[in-house]
């Protein structure tokens, strides 16, 4: 897909803007403090609901304005389509295709970006809640049923968080079958997405970085036991049972819900050491490009139609050979967009100018 028109308003630092970017790739180019990671951050929300920066909806309305907006429109397979985004003190307002949509989960999966941010680095070196959350918004686009099973997952964990802080342990086995259906269900689609993983990391990682090195996925889990493959339906429910009755006197003690998915991790090893403590940071920042390319092309297969990628400062920490293969690599994508604050850029695609908030194409003289 490839988006045909970007329009703002009081987005961030973009007071106005309206935009038809070309096909294939784009290059951002400005200096610093310009605007550039902020026109990403825009285009992305409607695509994932929640800001790629972590902010909130005030901090992305416009100093001094008392709503922004975001309305994009893209083509997919030939066919148009337009996605409106209003963030505004009362909540937010959506359309779809110009009709209102009041439930986030009705935009999931419409327009599908894939973001890279430097900061992505703490998906290989940061906690595992980062890696786990990572994997629940890339499982949410690829399969309807996981958004709802892990809402009933996390319905289940809140009462039962709830009824353990209260100390209601009559009612408390209540919630125990819910919440051992739903994880086991949460699980099994996180280690099947995670067998996929391992293979398309590998053969991203030795391309982009020419070594021989070996990238392993693994699914690590208190209470289930080690596997490669997605245990099926009911062991994995009775493990997940087993893990609750063992913990049982602690969980009380604790006041907390002690296993499930919620606390599990997904290890990136590099040849046989985790990535997260072993790895130079040069390999943790290309390790963390793979893992959005791969979730790139993991979208890509499912919906038969390649997502936009948003790359922000791209280049800053890879070295020449490495650019040339990550842009040859982006190629394959309908559209791209990157930023930079490089001036001369020497690969491939249009350029454009940003500056305080505002955008100039080379011809605008
Ligand atoms: N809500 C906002 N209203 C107006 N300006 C903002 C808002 N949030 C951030 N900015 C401004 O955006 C600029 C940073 O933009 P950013 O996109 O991060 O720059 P870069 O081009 O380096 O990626 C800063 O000057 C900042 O003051
Ligand atoms: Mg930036």
């Amino acid at each position: 897909m490839r988006l045909t028109r970007v329009v703002l308003r009081d987005f961030r630092n973009w007071n106005s803007l309206q935009w038809q970017p070309p096909p294939g790739p784009l290059w951002l180019v400005g200096e610093n403090g310009q605007g550039k990671s902020n026109l990403l951050e825009a285009i992305a929300l409607p695509a994932q609901l929640r800001s790629i920066r972590g902010a909130t909806d005030r901090e992305m309305i416009r100093f001094g304005a008392s709503q922004a907006e975001i309305f994009l429109a893209f083509e997919e397979k030939g066919e148009h389509h337009e996605v409106g985004l209003r963030l505004q003190p009362g909540g937010r307002q959506m359309h779809k295709d110009g009709r209102p949509q009041h439930k986030a989960s009705a935009l999931v999966g419409f327009l599908r970006v894939v973001p890279f941010q430097p900061e992505d680095i703490a998906l290989v070196a940061g906690p595992p809640a980062l890696r786990r959350r990572w994997l629940d918004v890339l499982l949410s686009e690829l399969s309807q049923p996981y958004l709802q099973q892990r809402s009933a997952y996390e319905h289940a964990l809140r009462q039962r968080n709830a009824l353990l802080r209260q100390g209601s342990y009559k009612t408390l086995a209540g919630w125990d079958e819910a919440l051992s259906d739903a994880g086991a269900a949460v699980t099994i689609a996180r280690l099947s997405v995670v067998v996929q993983l391992t293979g398309l990391l590998q053969q991203l990682y030795q391309m982009l970085s020419g070594e021989k090195s070996q990238i392993l996925v693994r699914y690590r889990s208190s209470w289930l036991s080690p596997s490669t493959v997605p245990p099926p339906f009911l062991e994995a429910r009775g493990e997940l049972q087993e893990g609750l009755r063992q913990t049982a006197a602690l969980e009380r003690q604790r006041e907390v819900t002690l296993v499930g998915p919620q606390r599990d991790d997904v290890a990136l090893l590099v040849d046989g050491h985790e990535g997260r403590r072993h790895a130079s940071r040069g390999q943790q920042r290309l390790l963390a490009l793979c893992l959005r390319l791969a979730e790139a092309k993991l979208l890509a297969e499912r919906y038969q139609d390649p997502p936009i990628l948003l790359l922000d400062d791209l280049y800053s920490e890879l070295d020449e050979v490495r650019q040339r293969r990550v842009s040859a690599f982006i190629q394959r994508f309908e559209q791209a967009l990157m930023t930079t604050t490089q001036h001369a850029v020497a690969e491939k695609g249009t350029v454009f100018f940003v500056k305080s908030g505002t955008l100039h194409s080379l011809g605008d003289g």
